[in-house]
Parts: structure tokens; sequence; C-alpha cells
């Protein structure tokens, strides 16, 4: 029997081009270049502009011209978008069947989008007829259902707006439907800006939207370079921006959209590792690694482009990887039989060129295998670097190019952390035979996506996003849906009721007494007397399980609402929150407890707190000037919530997705990391409560800044976490100035996302400071929540915003 590369060898393959010649027709019926796609009309700029020109990059052939969109131009399109949305929010039904018509016209004309899609693009046709096409007509016929669906499974979710959507070069027409596709299911209307070196087939789709039935003014495209992306994301009329691209730029978004309330979801970069043990398929894995690196020129922001290998096979695959390699066949993208295009741009192709240059200076070895490059066009060879040490700038910047990096590991152990040392956590693959170190890996794995023994899955249901610098937000599946949605009246507008902004009324605290008093824990505790109150009591710090003195030894005083002093709390510094932060991360075996215990905790912080209902009591009482009764309501609601998180720790699970190919893949919600949580001044316990219990309840650790002019209920309760066999380092309280506090936790390197409830511009520097990291956030825009609904003050959207989506994808049934 012949090896493989014997077979190879004997095999030849002649030209397979496609037939091209509607494509051309197309683009010869627009030689003067193309419009834009405003309110269902093809418009042009109102302002006259230099044309952007589109080129072929495997032949540097013309192929037409882009317009610039103006400032004016944006104004139209949003506007349209304003005017269409409040129709097309209306039936979701309605919508489903648009949805499906898009998804059925892509797959009518599935080989003209393929054959746009590799003359613009450079790509195979091969995988713009097997992957980019099929991959967006599923995209729309998903989430056709899911219009459908939408107002059953999620009623008390709304759309935002109109959407801004700006995407890549890579993927443009998959990247379109990825973003076009869940903005318009859950009820928005887009403005769209395709990358400017390649709009065409996003134009094509363009001119498909009458027939699909979609109203004028739901699908707005629009074309132009970066400036245009910046208006898109500046203009105030946009509810929310979805951008895919590059990490420097997703930055830029996030300082320019902090503190204007839209909502942001970011894919940006990555630098995904690619595992492969030793007891693995060795061929499966190079089958793998050829999808996972030289796929699409390896322009793919979940390229799998650092090979870690365990010590004992690396020679082995290597030398397999070299033999793949060396029978790759690179050409003219439009031809059906080969396996690399070019890449986008000759500017790319030097871009990758001069990190393979900077890699070899810096000790990697370069092979490139013996195969001939067409002599005109971006066409880069596969590269593999070896020799490649962890400092070396291949192994810590995003190439986008077909480079491989590779580099060994003894054990697993240090395959997780030679994994996880990058800034990035998109996506991760995995190869091995042995199920149980597979899962071990993808569990410890800093990754959005995790595929075991396959590569580069894609599919609507699944959701698809990084964690890190790779971005935040998820694309497909339900975590994609709501990323499109908001909660219904979830929010109330900035400081009401009175004067000290003690929130919810008096009815509401009354009812949620009577309800808790009716708890058995609590009926044993209603006649509990208010112990005398010690005046001037001085607190301190709550880090790493231990009272500990402010690093500035200084403390401020907490007065009642007569201005007597009632205690003095600590006033933290960066110091403070340094150590805060040390304990948290310290304290990472949390997130590993199993959520019964977390359950379990969650209930005994509760049942501790009732035992002290009447002294919580009187001390709120006295802090902020209310009834007995009032301040009874936010005490038994503290409690209630604790419980209602103890029930939700074992009970908030994931999903099961069944893709169309042979694999399933799990969704599991994992804790974060560190929480910052800045808390709210209203209801300074219960909003302590309402932050802290979804916090922990998911496994992540917290610093905790609790109110700052009311901070003594959240010290208090100090002890009661103590008595609660909460693990040191998993609750961490700093007091002092909310502002400052904030902006440290915003800027902390080990925070991965920050909970901010106050007020808009502290918001907004939340969101600006955050930016540098790229790091998560939650903030109020200076609105408020009503701590004391249960509806609004708890529930799934804190368990979302306390979580993260892993999708771990794994090989799955019968191959038939
Ligand atoms: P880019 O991030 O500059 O472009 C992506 C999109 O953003 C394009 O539509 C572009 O017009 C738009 N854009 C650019 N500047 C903008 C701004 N200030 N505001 C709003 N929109 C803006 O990516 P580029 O320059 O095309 O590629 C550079 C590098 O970025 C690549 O070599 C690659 O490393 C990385 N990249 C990563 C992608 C990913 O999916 N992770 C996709 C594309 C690029």
């Amino acid at each position: 029997m012949s090896t493989a590369p014997e077979i190879f060898d004997t095999l030849s393959y002649g030209p397979a081009p496609e037939e091209a010649g509607a494509v051309r027709a197309w683009l010869a019926a627009h030689a003067d270049g193309f419009p834009l796609f405003i309110g269902g009309e093809w418009r042009p700029s109102r302002q006259q502009s230099p044309r952007i020109p589109c080129f072929s990059p495997a032949s540097g052939e013309r192929l037409s011209s882009l317009t610039q969109s103006c400032a004016e131009d944006i104004d139209a399109a949003v506007e349209c978008a304003q005017s269409a949305f409040p129709a097309w929010s209306r039936s979701g039904s309605a919508r489903a069947r648009v949805l499906y018509a898009l998804g059925r016209l892509i797959q009518k004309h599935s080989r003209f989008f393929a054959v746009l899609e590799s003359l613009d693009n450079g790509k195979p046709i091969r995988e713009t007829r097997d992957l980019d096409v099929p991959l967006a007509a599923r995209h729309f016929t998903y989430h056709a259902g899911w219009a459908q669906l939408i107002g059953r499974e999620l009623p008390d979710h709304e759309p935002l707006g109109v959407v801004g959507q700006i995407i890549p070069w890579n993927f443009p027409l998959l990247m379109l439907a990825w973003k076009i596709a869940p903005a318009l299911a859950a009820g928005n209307c887009v403005v769209l800006k395709p990358a400017e070196d390649t709009s065409l087939t996003a134009l094509f789709f363009a001119s498909l939207c009458a027939d699909a039935g979609v109203p004028p003014g739901v699908v707005n495209i629009l074309t132009g370079d970066g400036k245009a992306g910046e208006l898109i994301v500046a203009h105030p009329g946009i509810a929310k921006i979805a951008f895919t691209g590059s990490t420097e730029v997703g930055r830029l978004i996030r300082r320019a959209t902090a503190g204007t309330g839209k909502s942001l979801t970011l894919e940006l970069g990555g630098k995904s590792p690619f595992v492969v043990l030793e007891d693995a398929d060795f061929d499966a894995a190079v089958e793998g690694l050829v999808d996972a690196i030289w796929f699409n020129q390896g322009q793919v922001c979940c390229a799998g482009s650092r090979l870690i290998v365990e010590e004992s096979v690396l020679d082995t695959l290597v030398r397999k990887i070299k033999t793949r390699l060396s029978h790759i066949r690179i050409g003219n993208p439009l031809d059906k039989s080969i396996d690399m295009g070019a890449l986008i741009s000759p500017h790319q192709r030097q871009r990758v060129q001069g990190f393979v240059e900077q890699a070899q200076a810096q000790g990697a070895t370069v092979w490139q295998p013996q195969i001939a490059l067409p002599q005109q066009g971006a066409f880069f060879p596969p590269t593999l670097l070896t020799d490649v040490s962890t400092s070396n700038v291949v192994w810590r910047e995003e190439i986008f190019g077909p480079v491989l990096a590779v580099t060994s590991f003894r054990t697993l152990e240090e395959a997780v952390e030679l994994s996880n040392n990058t800034r990035y956590g998109l996506a991760a693959t995995l190869y091995t035979e042995n199920i149980n170190r597979a899962l071990e890996l993808a569990v410890k794995l800093k990754a959005g996506v995790v595929w075991i023994n396959t590569t580069n899955q894609l599919d609507a249901a699944c959701g698809f996003g990084g964690v890190r610098e790779s971005g935040f937000g998820r694309e497909g599946g339900l975590e994609g849906m709501l990323d499109y949605l908001r909660e219904r009246d979830a929010w109330r507008d900035g400081p009401e009721d009175d004067a000290a902004g003690n929130g919810p009324s008096d009815k509401s605290l009354a009812a949620a007494s009577a309800s808790a008093r009716s708890s058995p824990v609590l009926a044993e505790t209603a006649a509990v007397e208010a112990p005398p109150e010690a005046i001037d009591r001085t607190f301190k710090h709550y880090i790493g399980g231990k009272q500990c003195r402010p690093d500035g030894g200084s403390s401020y005083p907490v007065t009642d609402t007569r201005g007597r002093t009632l205690g003095w709390a600590a006033s933290g510094n960066r110091k403070d929150i340094r150590d805060a932060v040390e304990a948290a991360f310290l304290a990472a075996r949390w997130a590993a407890a199993t959520a019964h215990l977390r359950s379990q905790i969650l209930f005994y912080i509760a049942e501790n707190l009732a035992l002290r209902r009447e002294e919580f009591a009187v001390r709120l009482g006295r802090l902020t000037g209310r009834k007995a009764s009032r301040s009874r309501g936010e005490v038994d609601m503290a409690i209630a919530r604790l419980f209602a998180y103890g029930g939700w720790a074992d009970k908030y699970d994931g999903l099961v997705h069944t893709p169309p190919v042979r694999n399933i893949a799990l969704a599991v919600p994992e804790p974060i990391g560190v929480v910052g949580v800045i808390c709210p001044d209203e209801d300074p316990l219960l909003g302590f409560v309402s932050l802290l219990a979804p916090v922990i309840a998911m496994g992540n650790r917290c610093v905790i800044v609790p109110s700052e002019r009311m901070p003594l209920p959240a010290l208090d309760l100090c002890q009661v976490l103590e008595t609660s066999d909460v693990p040191a380092g998993v609750v961490n309280i700093v007091t002092g100035e909310r502002e400052a506090l904030a902006e440290t936790l915003a800027l902390h390197d080990q925070v991965d996302c920050v909970w901010y409830f106050g007020s808009k511009q502290g918001s907004a520097r939340v969101e600006e400071r955050a930016a540098a990291s790229v790091k998560r956030t939650w903030v109020s825009h200076g609105r408020r929540r009503d701590w004391m609904s249960v509806q609004h003050g708890e529930g799934r959207t804190f368990l979302r915003q306390a979580t993260q989506i892993k999708n771990i994808w794994l090989p799955h049934g019968d191959s038939v």
C-alpha cells in the first residue's frame, strides 16, 4: 500500500478554474464604481471624495471602485434606519420570513457570491464555495428561527434601535451575515460598513435585499475606510456598535464610545494555541493544522498560530507538517484545486514578511516548502518557524498570515502556561485521544472557544467570541442574540426619591419585608431585640479574609442624615486596591469550587445575616434615617437575594449545541475571574448584596467598593462573611472615594471586569480606562435599578454579566 506522500507524488493537477462570466459581467456593469445603499436605494455620496479602487489581490487587476461615505451619508442612513425601526421591530414573524428569504437568496446565488468573494479577497474558491457562503446562508436561516421565537422566548427584552456594524476583510460575506442576521432577528435596523479592501459581496448582498422583502432603511450598506467607521462609531443616533477587526481599532472604538451609553461588542485579534499531546492522532492533527493556520492564508482571527507540542513527539510532528506543506498548492483563487490563494494586499504580504524576518533575527529557524508561487499577486508561502522563544515577536503578536510558530512542552501544566501566556484569548485547539486530558485542558485554557480534535469549526448556533484582549460579546447562539437586545424597563433615570437618595418606595419595602418574614429562617429571628448601637466605630478594609488597616492610615467619618458621626471608614488608595486584587487573584480555586459548594455558602451567608436581622435593620435605620419598617424591608430583601443566588449558583447551567456537523458544542458559562464592583449609594446593604452575590455565585472573586456615603452595612457584613465559610480572598472590601477606586480597578491588569453603579461621568471614566486592556465592563450610566424588585434587582442579567460563555467543541455522533 502506498504511503500518503507517495500518493501525493503520483497525482498531478491541471487548472480547474471556476466560471466567472456572470461576476465579470456584473463588475463590468459597475465599471464606474458603486454608490451607497441607503434607505433601500442606491445613492451617490453627498460629498465628492476620491473613490476607493478595488483590486483583486491575486492578480492586481482593478475590479471597480467604492464610494467614501461622508458624515451626511451616515446621517442619512441612520435617519432611514430610525424611520424603519418602529415597523420592523413590531413583528417577529414578518422578520423571520425576510431572514429566511435572505438565506435562500444567498443559497440561490451561492456560486456568484463564491466567485466574487474569491476575486475580491484572494481566498480560494474551495473555501468561499464550501465555507463562507453556506455558513452565511446558515446564519440567516438560523436567525430566521430566532426572529420567530424571540417574543415567546425572551419576552422581557427589546431591540436596541439602530446598530452600527464594522467588519474586516478576512471573511467579508460571512462577517456581514454574522452581524446583520442576529441584529435584524432581534428587531434592530443596521448601518454596516464593510472593509474598504473587500466591499463587493456586501454590495451584491444589498442588491438582493429588496427581493427578500427587506423594507427600505432596515439594511444600509455604506462603504469607506476607517474614517467612515469612525463617523459611524461617533453617531449619536446609533445604539450599539458591533465591531470585528484589529485590537488596536477595537481599543479606539471602546474609547470613542465610553460614556455614550452605546452597547458594544468587540471581536478582535488572537494568538490561538494549537496543542498536540503525544497520544494524538498525528495525521488528524496535521490536517487540523492546515485548517488552523493555512486556511484563508492564515488571515483568521482564531487561527491556531502557536503550535505547542509534547516534546516527545515534536520531531515526528514537524516532519509530518513539512511533508504536508510540500504538497500545498498555491495559485489562482478561482482554481478549484488550489489550497491557498493570495493575501489581502501587497501591504499585508510585506507585513507578514517583516514578521518572519524579525522572528529569524530573534533566533527562530524559518522553513518554507519548495513550491511554486505565482509571479504576480500578494502570495506568501506557508511558513514554519521552529526554535521560537516565548519572547519572540511571532509568539506574541498576531501576524495574520500563513506562519506557524512552534514550541514544545513537557508537562500538562507547562502546556497550559504556554497556551495562556498571551494577552489574547479567542480560541484554542487540542489534539489528544485521551478524553480526560482533553477536558482538563479545555477548562484550563483561557479562550472563548475550544476545539477538541477538530479546529476552526464555526456555526450560527454556537457563540463565538473571545476573552481578554480578544474582545467581549459573542456572535451566534443565544448569547449572540442577547447582545442585540436589552432588558425592557430595567433601569430608571438618575437620582430620584428622597434627598438622601434612599431609593425604593415604602410600599415595595413593606411588601418585601412581609414576604421575607414568612420564610422559616426569618420567623425565628423576627422577635430579636435591637442591640444598642456602638457609636464611633472605626472600620478597616477586608482583604484576603482579614481586617486590614488602610495603607494611607486615614479614615473618613460616616454620618447619619443629621450629620452625627456613626463610625469611621478606611480611606482606600491604590495600594489597598492592589493588595485586594492580589488577594482575589490568589483565591483562584474558588472558580473550581463546585456550584453546590458555592450555593451552600450563599445560603449560609443568608442564614447568618438573618440571625442578625434586627441589628442590621437598626443600624440601617440610623444611617439612612428611614423608618424601621423600611430598614427591615431592605435587610429582608438582602437575605432573600442571597437565598436567590444560592439557588441560582447550581442552576445557571450551559447549553449543548448540535451544529450541522459531526460535533457537539458545550456552551459553558465560566466565571470571568477577578471582578471589580463599585456599589450604588442607594440601599447600602441591598445594593451591595445584589452585586456581590451573583459575582461570587458564578465563581468569580471580587474587590468590592461599598457605597462611599454609607459603607457601614457592607462593613458589618464582613463579620457575617467570616462566619459563613467564604474562603479568604473571594470577597475583598475596600472603602473610600468611589471614583478614584473605580478608576484604579478599571486600569488594573489583573482585574478582568468592572461593574460600576454610579454617576454618568464615572461610568464614562470606567469605560474609557478599561479600554487599555479591552476589559469587560457593566456600568449604570447614572441610572438606577430598583433593588427591591425581584424582576429588575436580580436574576439572569446579573448572572450573564458575571460569566462568559466558553464553547467547547467535541467530535460527536456517527460520521455517516
Ligand atoms: P482594521 O481593524 O483597521 O479594520 C477593520 C475594519 O475597521 C475595517 O472596516 C476598517 O475600515 C475599520 N476601521 C479602521 N479604523 C477604524 C476606526 N478608527 N474606527 C472605526 N472603524 C475603523 O484592520 P486592518 O487594518 O484591515 O488590518 C490590520 C491588522 O488587524 C491585520 O493585519 C490583522 O492583524 C488585524 N485584523 C484582525 C482581524 C480579526 O478578525 N481579528 C480582522 C482584520 C484585521
